[in-house]
């Protein structure tokens, strides 16, 4: 979703602001703009790619040192020009962009437009600037504050001010912002990789807080206009990352990412045979625990529908998961006592950041699985275990969904032990095969052939649907979502015995399903299911283990992963659903990373 980015320095801004939104690319977005102050302030916006504003940019060749530049996915108002960030106040006292939805825009813009201001855009940012210059008393920190006060919903903004030419000022509410310390240059961004080729030193805004950059200082304000402290962290994040390395698509870097993304993320948990969360539960916690709810949007609702099977069947624990827009509304009975898993790639996605905090209120202790260090979701759960699977820029989480799956086997086998439901042999047993993930993840690159020539097979498909049971479901809405989300067929996953009550209706000659079946116990059920929709015409794509015998009688097509335990095989059957996803979409001539209208960062409700 939407990106800031902002710069203070001695060199000329609009090269860095450009290169800052660049490196945001990825988070989604429709049009961009960049704001560079000269004593005035120029603003230069355009619909579309970067690259559109980049030649803009080049033509108008805007000179000065201090700037802001933003990345918009439309909310309020359709993404073109006038739209688009930054957005200058009427008088010009105020030019900003802003990351978040502001609830009462309406309410303040009729207020305004009653005592004469002209509004030029159709969104809620346009009404921060109006507000900000309605309230200028001269003093920017001052209005600012005054500005906030009268402000609900969420919001990061970043502001050159008439009057302070030489700084930039933000203000942030739940919605990301960092300050990069540099030397002699300070900049402003929503998320770490815009600034990393500058600085690695980083100042994370806290809600609430005003900020104001010149080249050679940073100062942060409370809401009272206090000067606080303002503690730099070195963020240890590779430039790499976010670097294509060869590939065509980050999607592609990022799948064969996946072997480094596990082990990273698993071994500093597992020693000797034992599991080392990085927190601890309050005593007892673990021996009295009756309940846990696992809250998630997108992929990561997969990876608790997946750890439900695992924790249940392990540790004999309930586990509700839930989509976190439903969860935060629905009332959810939370008591203390209680465990609330937060799994969330970005660390930032609104509905399940709301939620946390809604179970927090409520007493439950809250664990989350984050990736990006320090992001808020992380910063305000009561544990946290961190996939270390490095930046994830690829809208269609891959490598991030493979870590997850890990500390989900780790997080199960854990609770499991801890109540005494596995011995010490079992644990050690299944700990070795969790560190023995990667390697198998490797061999499962194998398909890679296969899924390409399969690919230029489906590639023209209207529907195609994924049937599996037990802890292959969660798989095949995965690769439901990973298809359906970049090469826009039409993907359904079901639980292989539902698909009779209603949309095996749809099955006709030729219809695409892919049957995921690696579940011994469960094996004769899915070649029923098979059977079911082979008769109707169905053209079957197979996701077996090694082991399975037989099955090219009954598929047309027989993908094979490597054995592991029946609770580990996600993280290897996953890996033919993605890349079937990613050589699809190429098929297609989409563009992988950056499906339409979607965003890697979901940061508005
Ligand atoms: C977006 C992304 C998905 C992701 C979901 C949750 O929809 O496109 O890939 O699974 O958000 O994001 P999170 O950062 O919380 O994992």
């Amino acid at each position: 979703m939407c990106g800031i980015v902002g710069f203070v320095g001695e060199e000329n801004a609009a090269p860095i602001l450009l290169s800052g939104l660049r490196r945001l690319e990825y988070r989604g977005y429709d049009s961009a703009g960049i704001a560079v102050c000269n004593k005035v302030v120029s603003v230069i916006k355009e619909k579309g790619r970067i690259d559109n504003l980049q030649e803009e940019v080049n033509k108008e060749n805007p000179q000065g040192t201090v700037g802001i530049g933003h990345t918009r996915w439309a909310t309020h108002g359709i993404p073109d020009k006038t739209n688009a960030h930054p957005h200058k106040s009427m008088n010009g006292i105020v030019t900003l962009v802003h990351n978040g939805i502001i609830e009462n825009y309406l309410e303040i813009k009729n207020d305004l437009i009653a005592k004469g201001y002209k509004f030029k855009s159709q969104t809620d940012t346009e009404v921060i600037a109006a507000l900000f210059e309605n309230l200028f008393d001269g003093d920017a920190l001052n209005t600012l504050i005054k500005t906030a006060e009268k402000l609900e919903g969420s919001y990061a903004v970043a502001m050159l001010i008439k009057g302070y030419e030489d700084k930039v000022f933000a203000m942030k509410k739940d919605s990301p912002l960092i300050v990069g310390k540099g030397t002699n240059a300070n900049y402003l961004a929503s998320d770490i990789p815009a600034i990393l080729p500058y600085t690695r030193d980083c100042y994370i805004v806290n809600d609430g807080e005003f900020i104001e950059i010149s080249k050679d200082e940073i100062k942060v304000y409370d809401e009272n206009g206090t000067q606080k402290d303002c503690e730099i962290k070195t963020i240890n994040m590779s430039i790499n990352s976010a670097e294509k390395n060869g590939y065509d698509y980050f999607m592609a870097k990022e799948i064969f990412e996946q072997p480094k993304a596990v082990h990273d993320t698993v071994s500093p948990l597992i020693k000797n045979g034992k599991i080392v969360l990085p927190f601890e539960f309050p005593e007892n916690f673990i021996k009295e625990l009756k309940r846990i709810y696992i809250v998630a949007c997108g992929s990561a609702y997969h990876i608790g529908m997946a750890a439900k099977y695992i924790i249940e069947d392990l540790a004999r624990i309930p586990v509700t998961v839930d989509i976190a827009s439903e969860f935060r509304y629905r009332n959810p009975i939370i008591e203390k006592g209680d465990l609330c898993i937060f799994v969330s790639q970005s660390g930032e996605t609104a509905d399940t950041l709301a939620s946390l905090r809604e179970a927090k209120k409520r007493g439950a202790f809250t664990l989350s699985i984050v990736n990006v260090l320090y992001s808020t979701i992380a910063r305000e759960s009561d544990g946290v275990i961190y996939t270390n699977a490095g930046a994830e820029i690829a809208v269609a989480t891959t490598k991030a969904f493979s870590a997850q799956l890990g500390v989900s086997y780790i997080l199960a086998s854990y609770l499991a032990y801890e109540k005494g439901l596995i011995n010490n042999e079992f644990l050690k047993k299944f700990t070795d095969e969790i560190l023995c993930l990667p390697e198998k993840i490797n061999t499962s690159f194998d398909c890679d052939k296969i899924t390409k020539k399969l690919a230029e097979k489906i590639k023209n498909q209207e529907h195609i649907f994924f049937i599996g049971r037990g802890i292959d479901y969660p798989l095949c809405l995965e690769g439901s979502l990973k298809l359906k989300e970049i090469s826009y067929i039409h993907c359904e996953g079901y639980g292989a015995g539902e698909l009779k009550h209603g949309t095996i209706s749809l099955i006709e000659e030729g219809t695409v399903v892919v049957a995921i079946a690696t579940d011994d116990s469960l094996y004769s059920k899915m070649v029923s299911n098979i059977k079911e929709v082979h008769a109707r015409g169905a053209y079957v794509i197979a996701v077996v283990k090694e082991s399975t015998k037989g099955i090219e009688k009954i598929a047309d097509e027989v993908i094979f992963i490597p054995e592991t335990s029946r609770y580990l095989t996600p993280s290897l059957t996953v890996v033919p659903l993605q890349l079937l996803a990613y050589h699809t979409t190429v098929e297609r001539g989409l563009d992988v990373d950056k499906p339409r209208n979607l965003a890697k960062s979901v940061t508005v409700e």
